[in-house]
């Protein structure tokens, strides 16, 4: 037994069998009806459609994942694996150690098979017993017709899907996604080997479908788009929050604490959560690029850089970037520096549009990136904005901006990460892709390269666009952009 299950049980009660009969009795009758038909099922049907053509006669494992211990007794939230979410349309904390089969049929295509663990109804001691699972404890959960119901898909017992994903084995071929569930994959693999496949082999087939289902992720379906416009909606609503409560932050010190509950609040409210931690990084702290720490004060004079996205209920989430002044007024070297980052962000997102390579988003801002730095004589004596931009063997420019300028933006904050590089970096653009846009340009304060009034100050500004036909849609524009219009917003939001 380990150390978790010794602990909790210390603490289980002990139950006669004259309560046990007791609190199991007399409950009115359900009268819920069944879930209506939700949205997104005939969106997730077509997904499974395309994997299904890609691997005819095959049994396909995509589990959700089980829930993850936090401390002793206590799980984090559960989230699906998002490969799992896309191919049921199963969003927030659904569900625990679900697993999705789609199952080959002899006349060809595939049964969309959802193994879950249905409510076991109040004549099981789980009813009252089982803190992870059991009615008393979190609710009634669906049963296998609510699912259906839902879904449109066929619901079986969990307990059923060991014996289903071995049978036949040997002469099935079976593909599993690897990481949403360890002990799951133990077990597949011991029994896929026991039936004579190789481990490399295995292994190879099962990074085929994580490619195959990253790729599928890369152009958004409308319903898909709707889910990104509600989160960064909601992104909206939790940066302005940000913003009128500057004063606050400022006034309570750890300010940047207080900045990630603000925006946390509204991400809690309005969606799922946050889709990552929040960068909440005033002054120097903005040159630490992952600073999820925000321990630090927030101070006028200052700017803060504010990373954050809201991931709605099915899981979609935002990633949007703004750099403020604390004051509400840049000064002169803030502004210097911000209008460069903006030039950049403006350069990218105009090269955002069907044809174009992923990478030439990337390489526009950082042309106009270094430009700026030879201008401000950062680059080594000699060095031109070609060398440095030289992929094999410049790249001076990039000790004030390492990162990457773009990604893809989903269910994962950074989606679509099993594409080969080929399908991603080397791709061209194409209409119903999604990419944020986020240069930045990064001086420590201990930069001795860096100009003195420079030294202290990072920025980065990133926006959430939507490749269109005829070119791109900034799908977060609602929220201020250039300099002027910031000083104007926080002005704007801090009247309310
Ligand atoms: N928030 C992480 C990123 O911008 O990629
Ligand atoms: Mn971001
Ligand atoms: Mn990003």
């Amino acid at each position: 037994m380990s150390e978790q299950q010794k602990a909790s049980e210390v603490r289980k009660p002990q139950h006669s069998e004259e309560f046990k009969a007791f609190v199991k009795e007399e409950w009115a009758p359900r009268s819920t009806p069944a879930p209506e038909r939700a949205a997104v099922a005939p969106y997730a049907a077509a997904r499974r459609a395309a994997v299904s053509a890609a691997y005819e006669g095959q049994r396909l494992i995509i589990p959700a994942g089980g829930l993850k211990v936090r401390s002793n007794d206590c799980d984090y939230a559960f989230r699906p694996h998002s490969a799992f979410a896309h191919l049921t349309g199963l969003g927030a904390d659904r569900e625990p150690d679900a697993v999705l089969v789609l199952e080959p049929l002899e006349a060809g295509g595939h049964e969309a098979i959802l193994y879950i663990k249905p409510d076991s109804g109040r004549e099981s001691d789980e009813f009252f017993a089982d803190s992870r699972y059991g009615e008393f404890w979190v609710g009634p959960r669906p049963t296998l017709e609510d699912i259906e119901a839902e879904l449109g898909l066929t619901a079986r017992d969990i307990d059923g899907f060991a014996a289903a994903a071995a049978k036949d084995a040997g002469a099935v071929t079976v593909r599993l996604v690897r990481d949403a569930d360890t002990s799951l994959t133990a077990e597949l693999d011991a029994a896929r080997v026991a039936n004579g496949a190789a481990d490399e082999s295995m292994a190879e087939l099962d990074d085929e479908l994580a490619t195959l289902l990253s790729l599928l992720r890369m152009t958004k379906d409308e319903w898909e788009v709707e889910q990104m416009r509600a989160a960064i909606a909601a992104t909206r609503t939790g940066f302005e929050a940000v913003l009128a409560g500057l004063r606050d932050a400022v006034e309570r010190g750890r300010g940047e604490r207080w900045v990630e509950g603000v925006f946390g609040l509204h991400a809690r409210h309005e969606g799922n959560g946050v889709g990552y931690d929040s960068i909440c990084a005033a002054g120097d702290h903005a040159n630490t690029l992952h600073w999820v720490k925000n321990t630090g004060d927030v101070k006028d004079g200052d700017l803060i850089l504010i990373d954050a996205g809201v991931e709605v209920d099915s899981l979609f989430t935002a990633d949007i970037t703004r750099t403020v002044p604390v004051s509400g007024t840049f000064t002169d070297a803030q502004r210097e520096v911000y209008d460069v980052v903006h030039a950049a962000q403006q350069a990218g997102m105009d090269a955002v549009r069907p044809g174009a390579k992923f990478s030439d988003i990337h390489d526009a801002a950082m042309r106009v990136i270094a430009e700026r730095l030879l201008q401000w004589g950062l680059l080594p004596e000699g060095v031109t904005v070609e060398q440095t931009l030289d992929k094999d063997h410049g790249g001076w420019h990039k000790r004030w901006m390492v990162h990457g300028t773009s990604h893809h933006l989903g269910l994962d904050v950074h989606d679509c990460a099993l594409a080969t590089r080929a399908e991603y970096l080397d791709a061209q653009l194409r209409p119903g892709m999604i990419l944020t846009v986020e240069p930045g340009l990064y001086f420590k304060a201990d930069d001795l390269k860096a100009p003195e009034r420079f030294r202290g100050i990072g920025v980065r500004i990133e926006d959430d666009v939507l490749v269109t036909e005829d070119g791109h849609e900034n799908l977060s524009a609602a929220m201020p952009r250039t300099s002027d219009e910031v000083e104007a917003w926080i002005a704007r939001v801090q009247e309310r």
